[in-house]
C-alpha cells in the first residue's frame, strides 16, 4: 500500500486522484500526522503493510521563509529526514517532491538531475538539505524536482492571474525570469507511473511540463485561452517588467529549466507540452 503524506495540498489533493482513478491501493494524511513527529509517524504505520511512502508535505512559502527560516527548516528537511528514517525500518521506498529552487537559475541549458545544487534563498536551502537527508536515510528513495506547479487546489500563478485581470485594467509580470509551467496532473501522472513501474530506479529525477516560457508570456496565454472558455471577459493591459521592478523577498532564478530525459529514458513517463495542458487545465 503506498502511504501519501501531505494529501490536502495542491499535489497531494491532485495526486490523491490520479490515485484513486489508477486503481492503486493508498492512504493519505496531512496535518493530523505531522512529519514533524516520529513516534506518530512510526505509530501510522503499525498494522498497514507500506510499500511506498509519498512526500508532498512542505512548507512552500518562498518569500515567507526568509522569515521563518526555523518553521522551514523542521518541514523541509527533519520532516524529509524523519519519514526517510521510517521508510528504512518499514522496508518502504520513498518518493520526495522536491524544486528547481535547489539551483540559482544562472544556468542557461535544461538542469540535469547531476547539476550541483547551488540554492540561494532559505526555502532553496532547506530543500536541498532535505533531499540529501532523505537520500542519506533511504537508499530507496526517489527525489523528485519539479517547477511552476500549478492546479486547482491552492493558491499558484495560474489561478492568481485570473483573479487579477479580472479585478485590475492592467498588471504587471516579469519577461526576464524562464522556466516550465507544470500542471499537477501531469506531475500525478509521472507520480503513478514511478508508483507502477515494475523495477524502480532510485535517486534524482525532473519531471516538468514540456517547453520553457517566461512568466510574462506565460501570463499572456492564460489570459488568451481564459477569454476562450469565458473565464475572463474585461480588458487588462499584461505589462512586461524587469526582475528588478518586481523585487521580491527571495532570490528567484532567472532560468529554472529542467532536463527531463532521464525520467523519460528510465520510466517512460511522458512530458506534456505546457500549453496544451493549461489549455486542458482552462477548459475544466
Ligand atoms: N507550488 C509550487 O510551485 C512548487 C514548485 C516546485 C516544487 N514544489 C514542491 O512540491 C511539493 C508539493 O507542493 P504544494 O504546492 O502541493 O504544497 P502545499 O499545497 O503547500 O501542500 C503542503 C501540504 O503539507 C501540509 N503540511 C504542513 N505541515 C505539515 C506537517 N507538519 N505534517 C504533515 N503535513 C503538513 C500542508 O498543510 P497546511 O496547508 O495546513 O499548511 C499542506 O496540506 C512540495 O514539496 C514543494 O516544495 C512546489
Amino acid at each position: 500500500m503506498i502511504w501519501l503524506i501531505g494529501n490536502r495540498g495542491m499535489l497531494g489533493t491532485e495526486l490523491s486522484e490520479a490515485l484513486a482513478r489508477s486503481s492503486l491501493p493508498f492512504v493519505g494524511t496531512d496535518r493530523e500526522v505531522s512529519i514533524l513527529d516520529q513516534e506518530a509517524l512510526a505509530s501510522f504505520t503499525r498494522g498497514k503493510d507500506i510499500n511506498w511512502i509519498v512526500n508532498c508535505a512542505a512548507y512552500t512559502a518562498v518569500d515567507k521563509a526568509e522569515d521563518e527560516a526555523g518553521l522551514c527548516r523542521a518541514l523541509n528537511t527533519d520532516g524529509p529526514a524523519n519519514i526517510a528514517r521510517l521508510a528504512t525500518s518499514i522496508g518502504a521506498s520513498l518518493l520526495h517532491i522536491s524544486t528547481d529552487y535547489v539551483f540559482d537559475g544562472k544556468g542557461s541549458r535544461p538542469y540535469q538531475e547531476d547539476d550541483k545544487t547551488c540554492p540561494t534563498g532559505v526555502y532553496g536551502k532547506t530543500k536541498a538539505d532535505g533531499e540529501a537527508a532523505a537520500l542519506a536515510a533511504c537508499p530507496r528513495t526517489v527525489i523528485l524536482r519539479t517547477a511552476w506547479l500549478y492546479g486547482r487546489h491552492g493558491p499558484n500563478f495560474v489561478t492568481t492571474m485570473l483573479r487579477l485581470m479580472k479585478e485590475k485594467d492592467s498588471i504587471g509580470v516579469v519577461a526576464d525570469q524562464k522556466g516550465s509551467p507544470t500542471w499537477a496532473r501531469d506531475l500525478s501522472h509521472a507520480i503513478t507511473a514511478i508508483l507502477s513501474a515494475e523495477e524502480n530506479v532510485y535517486g534524482i529525477f525532473h519531471f516538468t511540463d514540456g517547453g520553457e516560457i517566461t512568466w510574462h508570456d506565460f501570463a499572456v496565454e492564460i489570459q488568451r485561452l481564459g477569454r476562450n472558455y469565458g473565464l475572463l471577459e474585461n480588458d487588462c493591459t499584461v505589462n512586461a517588467l524587469t526582475t528588478a521592478q518586481y523585487p521580491t523577498k527571495t532570490h528567484r532564478p532567472p532560468y529554472s529549466v529542467l532536463s527531463k530525459e532521464k525520467i523519460v529514458k528510465k520510466y517512460g513517463v511522458e512530458v506534456p507540452d505546457w500549453k496544451e495542458s493549461l489549455e486542458r487545465f482552462l477548459k475544466g
